[in-house]
């Protein structure tokens, strides 16, 4: 007997809560990567960047959080351990050391492109079977574009 009975049937729970999931791995490894960015960022811009950073760290946990809660209202188990994120995570590994101002602009599109694009097909995919958690990640997208705008904003 679940612990917590789900409002979905079998089969949709498993959809729902694969896509919260890997929403989850997603936001939690970009909190990670910004983090990191924001530590060992050098050069001109430093500042600017450096805050901004943060701005992303901001809003990757907060809606890591909800889409964390949300898969345990699902009765599906969040896992945010740090050997789950390592092994499903598809943004790519920061390089230790000091990064450029550039080059940690560059690191941050490439790094919400990635997430955008997954969140997207996470989007399309929850449409039918549960569009209260559709909802939930359709605003967080719609943050992590926002951060992916400002940031291609700075390379041009
Ligand atoms: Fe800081």
């Amino acid at each position: 007997m679940p612990v917590v009975k789900s409002p979905l049937s079998e089969t949709d729970r498993k959809t729902v809560g694969d896509a919260l999931q890997g929403a989850l791995v997603d936001l939690l490894d970009l909190s990670l990567v910004a983090k990191q960015v924001h530590w060992n960022v050098v050069g001109p811009r430093f500042r600017s960047v450096h805050l901004q950073l943060d701005d992303v760290v901001d809003t990757a946990r907060q809606h890591s959080d909800t889409v964390a809660e949300r898969a345990s209202a699902l009765g599906v188990n969040p896992d945010g351990r740090a050997a789950t994120i390592a092994k499903s995570t598809a943004i790519a590994s920061v390089s230790e050391g000091w990064i450029k101002d550039v080059d940690a602009v560059k690191t941050l599109v490439d790094a919400l492109g990635v997430v955008i694009g997954r969140m997207r097909e996470r989007i399309e995919v929850t449409e039918s079977p549960d569009p209260v958690s559709q909802d939930i990640l359709i605003t967080l997208t719609a943050d992590l574009e926002k951060h992916a705008w400002m940031f291609q904003a700075e390379s041009a």
